[in-house]
């Protein structure tokens, strides 16, 4: 069999662009959604090359057993030396925030002040009476601001990780995370609206908005928000 090119995904969504590049280039590829199946150790991989796309939201479009899979593929792809493009350890970043924050502070870039918090809503709180306020909530794996919420104070938290929106992160690490206020205090929408809204500076696009905060998404989302006590003394800009 001829090598190829094994694209392993599991958004659709990221794959017609991909598609397109590589039929133009008349490359030979094969796809692998990756979600649920087996790995034989017991057989070789194929011949090709290994391209991984697996992205962290993958549990938002219902496939959570998506990554673990993909961790099991990678080994076994490393293991019989095949090359891979993205391998275990770019994915070990891609999926924790805490990996990336440390290789950030180790390449000298300053990060905001965090505790990843695993347990229930006592060690939550235990760990939240060590963060200096506001600060906010974040899932360690994920992207799309997925857990991503603002506390002013921490009875406001103690509610919230008693409630019902309270949302883990599919790797059960939560991150508590020091506020950082923007420079420019409101946000823009802009991007794909179906898909959610990006919170970024001001836009070429599109007309500026006032801070939309917590403004529920559809998807169960929350907007950050940048209201609150209008003094901003003690909040570190980065
Ligand atoms: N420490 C923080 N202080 C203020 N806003 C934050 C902070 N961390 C994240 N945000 C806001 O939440 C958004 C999503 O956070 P981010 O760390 O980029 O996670 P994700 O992987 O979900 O994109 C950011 O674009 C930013 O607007
Ligand atoms: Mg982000």
């Amino acid at each position: 069999m001829d090598p190829k090119l094994f694209v392993l995904y599991e958004n659709e969504d990221w794959m017609p662009p991909l598609r397109r590049e590589l039929e133009r280039a008349e490359l030979p590829y094969e796809e692998w959604f990756v979600h649920e199946g087996s790995v034989n150790l017991g057989e070789e991989p194929p011949v090709g090359i290994f391209f991984n796309r697996m992205s962290p939201s993958a549990h938002t479009r219902g496939h959570l057993e998506s990554a673990d899979l993909t961790r099991a593929i990678l080994a076994w792809l490393e293991g019989r030396g095949r090359r891979v493009i993205n391998g275990s350890r770019a994915f070990a970043l891609e999926v924790s925030k805490v990996h990336q924050y440390e290789a950030l502070r180790r390449a000298g870039l300053r990060v905001p002040h965090t505790i990843a918090v695993v347990g229930g809503p006592e060690e939550l709180k235990r760990a939240a009476h060590k963060m200096p306020l506001p600060f906010i909530t974040k899932h360690n794996c994920g992207g799309k601001g997925l857990g991503v919420v603002l506390f002013w104070t921490l009875e406001e938290f103690d509610r919230y990780v008693h409630s019902d929106g309270f949302v883990p992160s599919p790797d059960s690490v939560m991150l508590l995370q020091e506020y950082v206020e923007s420079r420019e205090p409101f946000i823009n929408p802009c991007g794909d609206r179906r898909r959610g809204v990006f919170i970024c500076g001001p836009g070429r696009h599109e007309p500026r908005v006032s801070a939309l905060s917590f403004r529920p998404l559809r998807d169960g989302r929350r907007l950050l928000s940048h209201d609150g006590p209008s003094s901003s003394a003690g909040r570190r800009k980065l």
